[in-house]
């Protein structure tokens, strides 16, 4: 008897969270995928916690409706407020959110020629309780610094729309500067926009990036026990703009990653 495959659904406030989508297409066979992309209501770094909550918990029914028994908060801002009233919610349902990687320094053996190192957030995570404690935890004496970008996921959101044009570039450019005197050897990235231009974040600021698709990725494949060896080349999409369901295939996926390091797996 064929045996049914487990849905899993993801979400963002945009296509963010197609830096963790792609980790899991790759990690996790036997699996069929369903993508809300929250444009009606992006950005979310910007939103109030209690907005991010009713947000994240419609989204979660909608995926929950179309059978997803797994979901994936694959973005750190509604990781950071929102995952534990979802957990409290749907107590049937497993959940796996997004943080920033933020514990290189205790590994610095997976992280060759690591000296300083920053974390880059939006400010509903950075101000968030939960980020704060895991810096705590983490990092209690502090060694990497944390920098709130106000603009720069919605930049990725638009040179992933129109390409990278010279305007694009600037703005890029200046959101980046805060980091440049810092003297970083590598970036955290902790948005799950960010890692979708990392090789272009790398090349501006001679950095290294660190973005926690595997990890999240791992955790999932953990989750699900399936024993087939059928990787999905396709998912389905629904952007909060038009509220229609499509299938996407894996090329228009490889599309969007031309800026990111996809090629690149930390492991
Ligand atoms: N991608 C999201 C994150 O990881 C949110 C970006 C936004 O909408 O502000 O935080």
């Amino acid at each position: 008897m064929k045996q049914l495959k487990t849905r899993i659904g993801i979400f963002d406030s945009g296509t963010g969270g197609f830096s963790i989508l792609h980790r899991i297409m790759k990690k996790v066979p036997s699996v069929e995928i369903d993508y809300i992309s929250d444009d009606a209501f992006a950005p979310y770094g910007e939103k109030s916690d209690g907005e991010i909550i009713e947000r994240s918990q419609l989204i979660t029914e909608m995926l929950l409706r179309r059978g997803c028994s797994l979901i994936v908060v694959a973005c750190n801002s509604a990781t950071a407020v929102a995952i534990e009233a979802l957990r409290e919610k749907h107590r049937g349902v497993q959940f796996v959110g997004v943080e920033p990687y933020i514990n290189v320094l205790n590994h610095k053996d997976q992280f060759p020629g690591i000296k300083k190192a920053a974390v880059i957030t939006t400010e509903l995570t950075g101000n968030s309780q939960k980020f704060k404690e895991l810096k705590q935890r983490i990092d209690p004496e502090e060694r990497i610094q944390h920098v709130t970008m106000g603009k720069l996921a919605s930049i990725v959101e638009d040179i992933l729309e129109g390409g990278l044009n010279e305007p694009l570039r600037l703005n890029l450019h200046e959101e980046l500067e805060p980091l440049r005197p810092l003297g970083l050897s590598h970036l955290i990235l902790g948005c799950t926009h960010y890692p979708l231009i990392a090789s272009l974040i790398e090349r501006e600021l001679n950095v290294t990036t660190v973005s926690p698709g595997p990890y999240v990725a791992n955790r999932v494949s953990d989750l699900i026990s399936s024993s087939g060896n059928e990787y999905t080349s396709d998912f389905f999409y629904m952007s909060t703009n038009s509220m229609v369901w499509e299938k996407r295939t894996g090329a228009y996926l490889t599309s969007l990653l031309r800026y990111s390091l996809a090629g690149q797996d930390v492991q």
